[in-house]
């Protein structure tokens, strides 16, 4: 089985194919050029380069599967959350060509994309788990009991863990995305020289905070701190703050499982962190961390089962939450 699946919630057009449930194409067009000089997503910018690569993309990732349109047995695409300029593109050129072609839609949420990204590379995975997803737009921590099941922990109070990075490889002047920036200069730093905290080390439960700590790098930044320094010390936080909040929620739930996706998943000082605190982890293979279509494919394929018909008759949804508990 086929399946094409479309994701366009921010500011990447991804489309990729799906066989069976194996990644066989995966392209993202990234708008990152477009968005780098504003230092952030301008939502109607997005749209329309959205609008004008989709079409040809889709037409690429065909061509690279040696397959024509009338060999797709399904078409999926993200219906939210998400910039709702953006998601309706992909959301309606998806539906079109599900129609025009007479052959089944999918809406997929985008955070359930996320997650069956990790599973790709554990197929044997089987719920109960954790799992967090860590990105530009969101931080959120789910319990997952069952499958289809999602009961939310914790989430962001203020800015997402992406944002986060963002925002502080801004102050630094660093690119964007700032995660991978941050993540090159932390390694020149030595964090000991900068004294950040750890946002709500001593809650009790499994929300996030970040936006504190774009004022502390500003702050130091102001005392004279070397930027190095700083990017380390604020990649060392981050990285604690998460690893305190999913430490404290495998304990209370008793899951020994954590899937971690979304682009924050890719930096290396997070996993290294993670790793050693005796838990099994899940990541997504390479390419399917940040926003990208083959893994709204992927949720497709694994929850066809449990669909009812009538997506094609679903509005695009800019927020929407995935919580079923
Ligand atoms: O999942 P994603 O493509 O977008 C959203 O759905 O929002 O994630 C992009 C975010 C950006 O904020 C970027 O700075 C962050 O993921 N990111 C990283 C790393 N690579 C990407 N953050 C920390 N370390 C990285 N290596
Ligand atoms: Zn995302």
């Amino acid at each position: 089985m086929w399946i094409l699946g479309i994701d366009t919630s921010c500011d990447d057009t991804g489309v990729g194919l799906v066989q069976d449930g194996r990644v066989v194409v995966n392209r993202v067009a990234s708008q990152t050029l477009l968005h780098g000089r504003y230092g952030g997503v301008v939502p109607e910018l997005a749209s329309r380069e959205h609008v004008q690569v989709i079409d040809g993309l889709v037409e690429e990732v065909l061509r690279e599967a040696g397959l024509g349109l009338e060999a797709l047995d399904l078409v999926a695409a993200t219906r939210g959350p998400g910039l709702i300029g953006a998601l309706l593109v992909g959301f309606t050129y998806a539906k079109g060509l599900a129609f025009a072609l007479r052959k089944p839609f999918i809406a997929v949420h985008h955070l359930e994309g996320h997650i069956y990204a990790a599973l790709a590379e554990h197929p044997e995975v089987r719920p109960p788990f954790l799992a967090l997803v860590a990105s530009g737009g969101h931080t959120h921590l789910f319990e997952v009991p069952a499958w289809g099941a999602y009961r939310l922990l914790g989430a962001t109070l203020d800015d997402a863990a992406g944002e986060a990075f963002d925002k502080a490889a801004r102050l630094l002047g660093l690119g964007y995305p700032g995660g991978p920036e941050i993540e090159r200069l932390a390694v020149q730093g030595d964090p000991g020289r900068v004294p950040l905290s750890v946002p709500l080390s001593d809650q009790e439960g499994f929300s996030f905070s970040f936006s504190g700590l774009k004022t502390a790098v500003a702050r130091a930044l102001e005392k004279g701190y070397a930027p190095a320094d700083i990017a380390a010390r604020f990649q060392e936080v981050v990285v604690e703050h998460i690893a305190q909040v999913v430490g404290r929620a495998a304990r209370k739930t008793g899951h020994t499982t954590l899937l971690v996706t979304g682009g924050v998943a890719q930096n290396r000082a997070l996993r290294a962190r993670l790793e050693g605190m005796g838990l099994r982890l899940c990541f997504p293979p390479r390419g399917l961390a940040t926003d990208n279509g083959a893994m709204i494919a992927l949720a497709a394929w694994h929850t066809l089962d449990r669909r009812s018909e009538g997506d094609l008759y679903l509005p695009a949804a800019p927020y929407l939450p995935l919580a079923t508990s």
